[in-house]
């Protein structure tokens, strides 16, 4: 199983985080035993039989590149590759491994690159990242000289990448995964930067997931909304049927504009939008990491500029606010 002990040494001796111990190690010891079943174990054996590295380089400011002195034998590689291989589909990177290259079905970097420039400098800075996926941006935080990044994310194969990672990585302790949704975290009121990168359009209850967000906040905290967006007004949501672009998790579509409104309807303060722009299928693709569909399947053929369904095809959104 995969071991949170350190994370819990290390929030013990964190004034603003020590208070999480009243229920985490509850919270997590229930999902470990939930998880017995199904895959997890042996994603969790594919993490024991990678070897521990120790980077020489170790660069996260302009990607996730570890380099060793000494670079891998032929036969090193292969090996590394097979395993990291089991861990598939990789969609959130890439990373950059002693010379082995994962090819993720997403170009995280270009979100990160319109994202960054936008910020409050993250160094020094305790951060959430909600729905961190296998971890990319977070490392990217750390890679900025933020001093703790903590990730939530439910899904259990992106805790097993994230974890292989971090192994190669040196077993880095400036950033951590739980797997936990939101919704589990109490009011932590703890973090300088919170996160919300593509998580809005799959919760049910969007004003909810603003509010939970926001409680996770201190006082003058940056929130950093990251959503698929519609075009238009402050009037305009899109709530699809059934599927939207193909993913059968996705409740409201907002405007940017209207996610202006919900942010401060929350009561979050100098709002603003910080980038609008249209996923193209350069940043969101198969490869060889990722052999399912990718969004190139997911827009009509005949037109790209709406979905297979019909809907206009995904743009994303960043929205800047402080909690005051
Ligand atoms: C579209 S991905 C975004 C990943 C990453 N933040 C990014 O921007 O590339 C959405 C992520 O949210 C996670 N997620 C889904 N429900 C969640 C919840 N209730 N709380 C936190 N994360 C959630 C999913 O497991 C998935 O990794």
């Amino acid at each position: 199983m995969i071991d949170f002990g350190n994370f819990y040494q290390l929030i013990a001796k964190n004034e603003r985080l020590s208070h999480w111990l009243e229920t985490l190690p509850a919270q997590i010891a229930k999902w470990n035993k939930d998880s017995l079943h199904g895959y997890y174990p042996g994603w969790v054996k594919t993490i024991e039989n990678l070897p521990e590295m120790t980077p020489d380089t170790l660069d996260l400011k302009t990607g996730v590149t570890a380099q060793r002195t000494q670079p891998l034998t032929a036969g090193e590689t292969r090996r590394i590759t097979n395993i990291l291989r089991n861990l598939m589909p990789w969609r959130k990177g890439p990373f950059f491994l002693y010379g082995v290259e994962i090819d993720t079905e997403w170009r995280s970097d270009r979100k990160w690159e319109r994202v960054l420039p936008h910020l409050s400098p993250l160094a020094g800075r305790t951060i959430l990242d909600v729905g961190c996926g296998s971890g990319y941006h977070m490392w990217r935080m750390a890679g900025e000289g933020a001093e703790l990044v903590v990730g939530v994310d439910p899904t259990q194969l992106f805790l097993c990448q994230f974890e292989a990672v971090r192994k190669l990585l040196g077993n880095d302790q400036r950033v951590h995964l739980l797997p936990l949704g939101i919704q589990e975290l109490p009011a932590l009121q703890a973090f300088d930067t919170v996160f919300s990168m593509g998580v809005l359009y799959h919760r049910r209850s969007p004003l909810d997931h603003l509010w939970q967000l926001k409680d996770q906040l201190v006082s003058g905290g940056e929130l950093v909304l990251e959503s698929i967006v519609v075009e238009g007004g402050e009037h305009q949501c899109l709530i699809p049927g059934e599927r939207y672009a193909q993913m059968s998790n996705v409740y409201f579509i907002p405007s940017a504009k209207m996610l202006a409104v919900w942010l401060e309807k929350c009561g979050f303060v100098n709002v603003r939008i910080a980038d609008e722009s249209v996923t193209t299928t350069d940043e969101q693709r198969r490869t060889e990491w990722m052999i399912n569909e990718s969004l190139a399947d997911f827009l009509n053929p005949e037109d790209p500029s709406l979905t297979v369904e019909g809907y206009p095809a995904p743009r994303r959104a960043v929205l800047i606010a402080e909690k005051p």
